[in-house]
């Protein structure tokens, strides 16, 4: 076993329960039989520190300071696993609880005082709460689904409010959502090329690509992208291009063609399509009609590029 090491989720799947009795540390006297009860020893230089019950060092009439609960962290965190315990001590320290921390082979435990003890598993559980709610930082990319697809449309209304053309608000419903929703009804719709990026329960990006020709010649059509607009900048537009370029190699399509702007698009290998002899459906369109040649691209493809139906409305 190795044990988690994601912290997200190791904070989202740990519970905290405490042990029976109180716990004390003390200064275990050099060369004395160690006894039944010793729940965890550290050497040191000076000494052996050991953690007990308080009612074993009674017995065995060591001094002691601190009186603790117990408390474990239910979760296979791996040793190498990074933050978990400064995570839990700072939610800890937040709440003026003072806590020691030792780390078993299997988990992860807490000496906090006892009075503090109800508060701590409070705290804990709602730490543990807080990153069950939150979303993953890394959004997972999947084929949409018919139920995603109000939330996508949702999300390219909110993604093209403002037209990347003329960088003015739209007023009413901006096309590209009409476009959308006709799309996924359309006969040039292609499973496996409407891709969703999901965070949490949260779709927060898009990008579909549906059937287009040159004369007899099948692409793909790419558009509408879009991404939610407080996340954007962080990657999933590019991430979702990327997904669609593997996939549509995987599929043994040729090409890709799309209108966008070529400071975004040429990263990912797009050139104006006229340098590839294929032509906008509108000549205004100029460079900003973009083509990726794929592994398959066979060249000698010339002709006017005729993307899905729905477009139409653009
Ligand atoms: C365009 C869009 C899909 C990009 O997705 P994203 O997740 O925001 O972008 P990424 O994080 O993958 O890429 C960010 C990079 O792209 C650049 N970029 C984003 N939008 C751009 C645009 N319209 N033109 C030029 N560059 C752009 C950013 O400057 C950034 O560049 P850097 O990495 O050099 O800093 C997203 O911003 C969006 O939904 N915009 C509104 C709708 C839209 O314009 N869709 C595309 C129509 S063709």
């Amino acid at each position: 076993m190795t044990g988690e090491k994601n912290l997200e989720a190791l904070l989202a799947g740990m519970r905290p329960v405490q042990r029976d009795g109180e716990y004390v540390y003390v200064l275990w006297p050099y060369g004395r039989t160690m006894v039944e009860g010793i729940e965890a020893a550290v050497r040191e230089a000076e000494g052996l520190t050991v953690v007990l019950p308080r009612a074993v060092a009674e017995k065995e009439g060591l001094p002691y300071d601190f009186v603790g609960a117990w408390i474990t962290l239910q979760v296979h965190s791996a040793l190498e696993a990074v933050g978990l315990t400064a995570a839990v001590s700072k939610a800890l320290t937040d709440a003026r609880i003072s806590c020691n921390v030792l780390a078993g082979f299997h988990h992860d435990h807490l000496l906090v005082p006892v009075a503090d003890a109800p508060r701590a598993l409070e705290v804990l559980a709602e730490l543990s709460a807080r990153s069950r709610q939150s979303p993953p930082s890394e959004p997972v990319l999947r084929d949409e689904t018919p139920e995603d697809r109000e939330a996508i449309l949702a999300l390219t209304a909110d993604a093209f409010a403002v037209s990347p053309v003329t960088g003015l608000p739209v007023e009413g419903e901006p096309v590209e959502v009409r476009v959308l929703r006709g799309l996924f009804e359309s006969r040039e719709y292609l499973p496996g090329f409407s891709v969703v990026a999901v965070q949490g329960v949260e779709v927060v990006g898009h990008v579909i690509s549906t059937r287009g020709w040159v004369g007899e010649h099948p692409l793909l059509g790419l558009g509408p992208l879009g991404v939610t607009p407080r996340l954007q900048r962080h990657g999933i537009g590019s991430a979702l291009m990327k997904e669609t370029i593997s996939r549509a190699n995987a599929a043994g399509e040729s090409g890709i063609a799309l209108l966008g702007s070529p400071a975004y698009y040429s990263r990912f290998g797009f050139v104006p399509a006229t340098s590839l002899g294929v032509l906008p459906p509108e000549e205004s369109w100029g460079d900003y009609f973009q083509l990726l040649p794929l592994a398959l691209w066979p060249g000698g493809v010339h002709g006017t590029f005729r993307y899905a139906e729905p477009f139409s409305l653009v």
